[in-house]
């Protein structure tokens, strides 16, 4: 396993793995590795020859008050996990190897960023999409790998390499969560230990939701109001948002059928959780 830092450097070694054919899956994150980030590296390991990981706490992608400066970072622990994932090359750039200067060319999002998290933090899917595209550039791959965890950055990243006709396949990987069904994050080791006990409220609520679904319940404002009462209900956190759309496209529904998403985020006192549940018509 290589680490590197410097773009020169990737670009090197991008070429040389090029060079004899091989594929190239890619998983980007920022970082802190949990089980979530292992699965995505699983993936790439079983279907590519070279697999690439980056880690990169992307300053472009946080708001003024977020928590870019306390996002929680641990490099060594980090390398031990790739290793053992079987990682052949790690990307670790600075912020000032990444935007030397400031940058005269940002991607804009225009479409599935009013609603959910882009509403609530506005410019955020730019900046994923601007390191993604930068990131895809210097790493070529065939497949890249992102978590259906993060569904609206998912829906983002399909329409960024649709448009743009990024030459690579898009894999998405199912979330990965404890065993009491908090879906793993690296911001959950902010919750106090009485948050923690109450977080798994958010999954529930939303198998809740699904067996209502299945029921025949069609209406998506009764759906969210059971979802919201059970979160207020059981846990401390407040609700940014629960809602009921279209997937991938994100649109507003009607009524609940084909493929759509019931996504929700809740503030807990220094953690942001989101979680989600794509159904899909069989
Ligand atoms: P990060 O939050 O580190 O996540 C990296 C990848 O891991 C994303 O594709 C995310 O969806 C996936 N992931 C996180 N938790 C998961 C879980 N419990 N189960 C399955 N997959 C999970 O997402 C980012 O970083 C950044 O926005 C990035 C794409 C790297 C751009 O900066």
């Amino acid at each position: 396993m290589r680490v590197i830092t410097t773009i020169s450097d990737l670009k090197a070694a991008i070429k040389a793995e090029k060079s004899q054919q091989k594929t190239i899956g890619f998983v980007p994150t920022m970082g802190y590795l949990h089980e979530g980030h292992k699965a995505l590296l699983k993936k790439a390991r079983e279907e590519n020859q070279v697999v690439v990981l980056s880690i990169f706490v992307n300053p472009l992608q946080f708001g003024p008050n977020e928590d870019l400066e306390s996002y929680p970072r641990d490099f060594e622990q980090d390398q031990k996990v790739a290793q053992e994932e079987g990682v052949d090359i790690i990307f670790h750039p600075s912020v000032t190897e990444m935007y030397p200067n400031e940058l005269s060319v940002t991607m804009k999002v225009k479409k599935r960023t009013d609603v959910l998290c882009g509403e609530s933090r506005p410019g955020h899917f730019d900046g994923v999409a601007t390191v993604v595209s930068k990131l895809f550039h210097l790493v070529q791959p065939d497949k890249a790998y992102f978590g259906k965890k993060d569904a609206q950055q998912l829906a983002v990243i399909e329409g960024l390499v649709n448009d743009f006709n990024f030459p690579l396949q898009i894999v998405p990987v199912d979330t990965v969560r404890e065993h009491d069904g908090l879906a793993k994050s690296s911001r959950n080791v902010y919750l106090s230990e009485k948050e923690r006990a109450e977080a798994p409220a958010l999954y529930r609520s939303l198998l809740d939701a699904v067996n209502r679904i299945k029921a025949g319940e069609v209406n998506p404002e009764r759906i969210v109001q059971v979802i919201s009462d059970r979160i207020q209900t059981e846990t401390s956190g407040q609700i940014d948002y629960v809602s009921i759309l279209t997937y991938p496209d994100l649109e507003k529904v009607e009524v609940v059928q084909g493929n759509f998403i019931m996504a929700l985020a809740v503030k807990f006192s220094k953690a942001r959780l989101i979680d989600n549940v794509i159904l899909v018509e069989e």
